[in-house]
């Protein structure tokens, strides 16, 4: 059976991207499967960054299909702009992308909801969000009357739609014809123009990837789900309400991607070797110290969509042991390990006390989340610099240890520990059973 899934065990930007790029390698498709523009996941080779936001992380390799399906949000501008940077790069997209016809489009309305609205919870808390318009486009799709899927746009009665939309849009934001500050003057012909502009450009990508994909389950190929966000920012199962507006978790693969999990084999855990936290909502294990600082700045904790700097803390074993369950993953990537170089010592929360309880499981409620007071365990730093090392022999003996405690509380093997941003800084581990499970799981297909 052939499908990985990479799955972030945190609140996002756990260097997936990095570990989709190098999986890619031993995987004919990458699958996007929930999420949008928000999301930004980096590769570095050779000296070279990316930043990709909706197209997969496969895209650098060649030989390899890449799919956005019907789960994810799409925003027609974010990835003409990301598909013609790929291109100006050298990187030939061309014929190695395919859109679904089931994604939701973005449109202007959205982000400018997406702005109006953060900040209105009850008791005027902001989520924080990356202003890409993700909440409001998935809450039209949920709603169905107000909503456009990719392969509308080429339908014949989409302009009456669209129409519809705008004008409907109009007397919900309460737009008496003149732009205010917030919102923009939503001009029916001038988004229909633009709209079959862009969809124009995007045609050739368009399809029904829900069939391709189980087409290319069914005949053997073997499919990479690339998450976005983390499994504590998913809509159902995470800090609700400071979550995203998809399952981000595993959870959300088979119903984003349209692929069931029977053909998924492989569910790989990816965790930072800490904890961050981009926009609001609860981080037990925040350290708002020189701790924080140290982790900010050694490994440049500032988000890569809206550059916002990242809340760090210490590694959170009752959220990751939580999140590694709920996604159902089999083993872990540990990465950024480097960062904690330089710190005499190390903390991992291995349980909250929570109004005076001591309680080993994540809470259901934010409100809890916020009074839990973190119950550390304390272990040795180390003081090298790890970026050159390429085993697991060659960590010190503390940060061997290290990793190896989180394997054990997180009751899953560490398979791959990643110590620089760059393709080439990462350790494959053989972990006890090894065999079948040893990393990289798939041999490398001789390509045409
Ligand atoms: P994603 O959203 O999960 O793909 O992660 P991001 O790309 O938003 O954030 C991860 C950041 O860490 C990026 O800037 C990566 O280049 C960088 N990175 C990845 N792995 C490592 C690592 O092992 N060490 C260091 N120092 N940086 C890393
Ligand atoms: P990647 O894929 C980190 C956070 C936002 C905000 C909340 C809701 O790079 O890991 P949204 O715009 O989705 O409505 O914002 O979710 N958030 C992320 N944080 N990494 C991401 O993606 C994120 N995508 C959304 O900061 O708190
Ligand atoms: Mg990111």
């Amino acid at each position: 059976m052939p499908g990985t899934c990479v799955i972030g065990l945190q609140w996002g930007d756990e260097a997936k991207g990095k570990l989709v790029d190098i999986l890619t390698e031993h995987h004919d498709i990458v699958v996007r499967y929930q999420g949008g523009a928000n999301a930004g996941h980096t590769v570095v080779s050779g000296g070279e960054t990316w930043k990709l936001s909706l197209i997969p992380s496969g895209i650098l390799r060649d030989g390899v299909t890449c799919v956005v399906t019907g789960g994810v949000v799409l925003d027609p501008v974010a990835v003409l702009r990301e598909i013609d940077m790929l291109e100006g790069r050298g990187v030939r997209v061309g014929a190695k992308l395919l859109l679904s016809d089931r994604t939701h489009v973005v449109f202007p309305w959205h982000v400018a909801e997406d702005r109006l609205l953060d900040g209105s919870l009850a008791g005027g808390e902001a989520i924080g969000t990356t202003g890409r318009g993700i909440g409001p486009c998935y809450r039209d799709k949920v709603g169905r009357a107000l909503a456009v899927r990719l392969g509308d746009l080429y339908r014949p009665g989409f302009p009456d739609t669209l129409r519809h939309i705008v004008a409907a849009k109009r007397r919900l934001l309460g737009l008496q014809g003149e732009a205010s500050a917030a919102l923009p003057e939503l001009d029916a012909d001038g988004i229909l123009a633009d709209t079959l502009r862009l969809a124009a450009r995007l045609e050739p990508f368009v399809a029904d990837t829900t069939a391709f994909l189980l087409d290319a389950a069914e005949a053997g190929r073997r499919l990479l789900f690339e998450g976005a966000q983390g499994t504590l920012l998913d809509v159902d199962h995470g800090t609700y309400p400071f979550v995203t507006s998809s399952n981000s978790s595993g959870l959300g693969v088979g119903s984003g991607s349209g692929v069931p999990p029977r053909w998924i084999d492989r569910s790989i855990g990816v965790v930072k070797a800490y904890s961050t936290r981009v926009g609001g909502g609860p981080l037990p294990t925040e350290q708002d110290n020189a701790v924080g600082m140290h982790l900010r700045e050694r490994g440049n904790e500032y988000g890569t969509v809206t550059r916002r700097p990242r809340r760090c803390g210490w590694f959170d074993d009752v959220a990751a042991r939580y999140a590694a369950r709920l996604s159902g993953v089999d083993e872990l990537a540990v990465m950024l390990l480097d960062v904690l170089g330089g710190l005499d010592e190390l903390r991992i929360c291995t349980a909250y006390e929570i109004d005076g309880r001591t309680v080993t499981h994540f809470p259901s409620h934010v409100d809890d989340l916020r009074h839990a007071r973190p119950v550390y365990e304390t272990l040795p730093g180390w003081q090298e610099d790890l970026g050159a090392v390429r085993s697991v022999a060659g960590l010190p003996g503390a940060a061997q240890r290290y990793v190896q405690r989180i394997g054990e509380l997180l009751g899953r093997p560490v398979s791959i520990v990643s110590v620089g941003p760059d393709r080439a800084q990462t350790i494959p581990c053989d972990h006890p059973g090894g065999g079948e499970r040893s990393w990289p799981r798939h041999p490398s297909p001789a390509r045409a």
